[in-house]
């Protein structure tokens, strides 16, 4: 097994609603004294805690139901030593005949006319590369240039309402583009082991032992929106080319409707967690969750002690910062770390 904790600093860093970046120490901390060797990142958005499991030297599965995580853990945890060379680069940039549907349908909507016809021209060149993690580094290359693009990086709302002028913003689209390839080239290592992206419903996924499964799904509140889709809408579709996917044509945004899943209501959080928890039982099973959130924390201990002999909780201090429509506030929430073996 080999180990590459130097790597961790390379990961691309991302606003990703609800990223454990600052988790990391903690969750290996939780970790490190049980002996393991697969591990399964069931929720994976950013990607950034398979990635950190990665550079440990385990062999990682990294599992979302969104098509973005799922790219961006292809690129990064799945990938083991495939780059894109400037050569790549300036082909993917070089104008080609595409089919203007993002210049069409988000016209005036987040970019510019010229960046749309960017978007649409890479789009097109990314279709003709060959080798899954050439592309796969390209595509979220796309998107982490979008989400940089846009004010706050999301793609909720329309026109530039937040635009403050910063650095990021004042870049092109084809800067933007070129450093993300940058930076995730450089992010890209090989530990030694068989790391996988998988694109699946949490529920769904094909069963597997795993010696380790971190779990980390979107948090219920009554309060807080927690839409994945919603929120990231644009470059979702971006990841998947918007195959399979209705665009709700009256919606300001033009978004498409969200995919369905259990954590978007407390019942259903309950009901899949206990399900999740079933289909694991013999992984040692580490949960993130937060004080603000339902199930309780009570309720939750209950839940895993349903299908494990050992729980306990391990309470991480976390300053999380929740958008509201108004404005930003500073919360001090209590996250959790349940684990269970
Ligand atoms: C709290 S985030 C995970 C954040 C991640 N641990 C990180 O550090 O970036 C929750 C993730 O669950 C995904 N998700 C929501 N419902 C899902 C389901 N039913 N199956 C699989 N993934 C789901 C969302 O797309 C989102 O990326």
């Amino acid at each position: 097994m080999s180990q590459h904790i130097e790597q961790l600093d390379k990961f691309p860093s991302t606003r990703y609603m609800g990223s454990k970046s600052k988790l990391l120490d903690s969750i290996w901390e939780v970790s490190k004294d049980f002996e393991f060797n697969s591990v399964l990142d069931l929720f994976s958005g950013s990607g950034v805690v398979g990635y950190m499991y990665k550079c440990h030297g385990k062999e990682v599965t990294s599992n979302d139901y969104m098509a973005m995580a799922a790219t961006y853990a292809k690129a990064l945890i799945e990938n083991k030593d495939i780059v894109l060379s400037n050569r790549d680069v300036e082909r993917i940039l070089k104008q080609t005949d595409n089919d203007g549907f993002v210049e069409r349908v988000f016209k005036d909507l987040y970019f510019t006319d010229d960046e749309n016809r960017l978007i649409d021209n890479i789009r097109a060149n990314i279709k003709r590369l060959r080798n899954p993690h050439k592309k796969a580094i390209a595509k979220a290359a796309l998107i982490r240039a979008c989400m940089k693009k846009r004010p706050r990086g999301i793609f909720t709302y329309t026109g530039q309402r937040y635009n403050d002028g910063r650095q990021d913003l004042r870049k092109t689209m084809e800067e933007q583009f070129r450093e993300a390839v940058t930076v995730i080239n450089e992010a890209v290592f090989d530990n030694g082991q068989q790391c996988v992206s998988t694109w699946a419903d949490s529920l769904k996924l094909r069963k597997k032992h795993y010696d380790l499964v971190y779990i980390d799904p979107p948090y219920y509140t009554p309060q807080s929106d927690n839409e994945y889709v919603r929120r990231y809408h644009f470059v979702e579709g971006l990841a998947r080319d918007w195959n399979g996917v209705d665009i709700q044509k009256e919606t300001k945004t033009k978004k498409f409707k969200s995919y369905p899943t259990p954590f978007s209501t407390r019942d259903g959080a309950e009901e899949a967690f206990r399900a999740i928890f079933k289909k694991y039982a013999d992984s040692i099973l580490i949960v993130s969750y937060s004080s603000n959130s339902e199930p309780t924390k009570e309720e939750m201990l209950a839940l895993l002690s349903e299908v494990k002999e050992n729980v306990k909780v391990v309470p991480v201090d976390y300053t999380y910062s929740f958008g509201t429509r108004k404005s930003v506030k500073r919360n001090s929430v209590q996250e959790y770390l349940f684990v269970g073996w």
